[in-house]
């Protein structure tokens, strides 16, 4: 276990708050008030402010800012401004005295970069890197695969010290990998399944085995290929994989009630940490910001349930703080906990006010027993204030994927990121249709100035009443469903975002780097 720099932390503070005129905030710890009044809706959605957010969220970003070199101007996982960002969000729930504040260190690979090349017959396939690939140099026959690639069964005996020619589809392009690996290839080349070039990312080694150097090409190259390698042409394929990857080190931030009965636990979450493109204010200091104030709030009032605060890391890089988090819970641990919210982006520029879909009522994909109740707590807070409110896909694909997996009841909001919005959502709230939710997402100008400072305090002040409802009581939850429910074990799901993985699970290969840099990751499906 480490120990968290308690004094630099506040000495961090006290410089910035002193020095920068953009940021009047300075954090009063709370007095420990035991005996204080229990907390309700009201008076803790009194307490969040949109100054104390926006201080926050300035202190956020100049934890990128403050970097020298401009490719450090991000909160990417285990840099310079996301430990900054670790220590300022543990630093102020210590100092509060309510909380039991832990950090929870974890390891990963982190892909840096490379390239790949294919040559069949000695022309050039046009070959892209894959993420996470096994590096190598290997010069042999190349040998088609069954269906997809998806089974083993797929990969004939002749794959066999070949080069393995698989088609895009189905599974993660990491399955095809390792599959091709175990079935003796001492590479592989995935061609595309709609016109053009393929490249993205086998995604974490895991349990599958190792993979083989791995590279794209695209449909046309690949089924010129398969034809020939199917007239019976004896194909020889030259395939040069250089693949750059680095062990890292983070840390997840928990808080949990001191007060409270941990066998009723609530877990809220957002992760700390950014892509490498810039500070990550809205994606995800929103979230952070926005659990960190009403947290921070909730010190001067009493709890029936536990709550327990999760700070992720590496959510960008796929999940892995939270996955981690989760896989290092025992199954009496996971038991204790009724229900978790996940906060990512809540103060897009262009915002909806979305709610996870948990019921599935609008997108087909529900969750556990609980989510639907969580979803409607969301819907008839917002409808309560006069807000419209929108459903918006419960697809995993943020931190609450992992608690899904072990079937703990999730739900949440999200303002937007990408996607574009509709006329209709223009006519709920407000904006501009046919314009990103985000036009900054995963990019250098998610600054402070990215943020809708309306959509933020009305989702903090949503958090506030989601916080204070379920640290009284989980009555609002299927009572018959929390009591059969089972949570626990490995399911499909779960498979896909498996982090922990030493260098050895590699395969050899291994190439490193001192500098971290972009991680940003691809497309890792079929
Ligand atoms: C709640 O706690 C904050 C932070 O310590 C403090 O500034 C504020 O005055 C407290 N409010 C009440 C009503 O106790
Ligand atoms: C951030 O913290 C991690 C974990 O303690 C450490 O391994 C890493 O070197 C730190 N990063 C920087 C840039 O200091
Ligand atoms: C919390 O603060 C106490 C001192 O008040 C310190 O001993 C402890 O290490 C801190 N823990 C964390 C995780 O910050
Ligand atoms: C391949 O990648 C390595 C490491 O990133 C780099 O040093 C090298 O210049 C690259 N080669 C080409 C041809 O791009
Ligand atoms: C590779 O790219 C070059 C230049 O775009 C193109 O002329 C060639 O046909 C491509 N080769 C294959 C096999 O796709
Ligand atoms: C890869 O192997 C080929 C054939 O053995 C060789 O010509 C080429 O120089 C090698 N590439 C590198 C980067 O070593
Ligand atoms: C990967 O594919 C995307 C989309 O097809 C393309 O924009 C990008 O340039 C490709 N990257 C590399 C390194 O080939
Ligand atoms: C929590 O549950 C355990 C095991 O069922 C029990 O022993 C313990 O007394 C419970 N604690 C509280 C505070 O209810
Ligand atoms: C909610 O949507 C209705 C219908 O589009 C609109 O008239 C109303 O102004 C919206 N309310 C708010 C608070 O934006
Ligand atoms: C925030 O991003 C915007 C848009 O990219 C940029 O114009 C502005 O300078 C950035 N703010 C700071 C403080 O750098
Ligand atoms: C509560 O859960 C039980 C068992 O899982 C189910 O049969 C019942 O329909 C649920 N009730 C409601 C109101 O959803
Ligand atoms: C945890 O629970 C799951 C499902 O309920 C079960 O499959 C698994 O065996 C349990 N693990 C342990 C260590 O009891
Ligand atoms: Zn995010």
């Amino acid at each position: 276990m480490r120990t968290f720099q308690y004094g630099a932390a506040l000495g961090v503070l006290a410089t910035l708050a002193s020095c920068s005129p953009k940021n009047p905030y300075i954090w009063r710890p709370a007095r420990r008030q035991y005996g204080a009044q229990p907390v309700d809706s009201e008076t803790l959605r009194a307490a969040i402010d949109s100054d104390a957010l926006l201080a926050h969220a300035r202190m956020l970003e100049d934890f990128a800012y403050r970097q020298p070199d401009p490719a450090d101007r991000n909160r990417l996982m285990g840099g310079a401004g996301h430990n900054l960002t670790v220590e300022y969000v543990a630093g102020l729930l210590n100092a509060t005295g309510y909380y039991d504040v832990e950090l929870q260190p974890w390891s990963t690979l982190v892909p840096l970069g490379g390239n790949a090349s294919f040559f069949a017959n000695g022309v050039s396939q046009n070959a892209s890197l894959f993420s996470y690939s096994a590096s190598g140099n290997v010069t042999a026959p190349v040998v088609a695969v069954s269906n997809l690639g998806c089974a083993a069964s797929d990969y004939p005996p002749e794959v066999d010290g070949a080069i393995a020619l698989v088609s895009r589809g189905s599974c993660e392009f990491g399955q095809k990998s390792a599959l091709a690996g175990n079935a003796g290839a001492v590479g592989a080349v995935i061609y595309n399944n709609i016109p053009g070039g393929l490249n993205g990312t086998l995604g974490q080694p895991r349990a599958l085995g190792p993979y083989v150097p791995t590279a794209g090409i695209s449909q046309e190259a690949g089924l010129a290929l398969l034809e020939l390698v199917s007239a019976g042409t004896e194909v020889t394929g030259a395939l040069d994989v250089v693949s750059e990857i680095e062990f890292r080190s983070t840390n997840n931030v928990l808080a949990q009630t001191k007060g409270g009965n941990p066998n009723a636990t609530l877990v809220v979450g957002a992760h700390s940490d950014s892509v490498a493109e810039g500070p990550g204010i809205n994606d995800d200091g929103s979230g952070v910001v926005g659990i960190l104030e009403v947290a921070l709030q909730l010190a001067n009032y009493t709890t029936t349930n536990s709550v327990r605060f999760g700070f992720w890391s590496g959510e960008e890089e796929g999940l892995l703080g939270s996955t981690f988090y989760v896989d290092s819970l025992s199954n009496a641990s996971l038991a204790q906990i009724k229900l978790y919210l996940n906060f990512d982006m809540i103060a897009s520029p262009n915002y909806f006010l979305g709610i996870y879909d948990g019921d599935g009522s609008s997108f087909n994909i529900s969750g556990p027993p609980g989510s639907a109740e969580a979803e409607r707590l969301f819907e008839e807070f917002f409808d309560s204030i006069g807000q419209n409110h929108t459903a918006t896909e419960f697809s995993g694909r943020s931190d609450y994927g992992p608690f899904l997996d072990v079937n703990i009841a999730s739900g949440g909001l999200f303002t937007g990121a990408e996607g574009i919005k509709t006329e209709e959502e223009e006519a709920l709230f407000g904006g501009e249709a046919g314009v990103a939710y985000d036009i900054n997402y995963h990019g250098a100008g998610d600054n402070v100035t990215n943020l809708n400072m309306e959509a933020f305090l009305i989702n903090t002040q949503a958090i506030a009443h989601s916080v204070a409802t379920y640290a009284t009581s989980f009555e609002s939850l299927n009572q018959t469903a929390l009591a059969k429910r089972s949570v626990g074990g490995a399911n499909f799901r779960r498979s896909l975002h498996a982090p922990r993985c030493s260098p050895s699970c590699f395969g050899g290969g291994m190439q490193r780097r001192d500098r971290f840099r972009s991680t940003k990751l691809g497309v890792m499906y079929g």
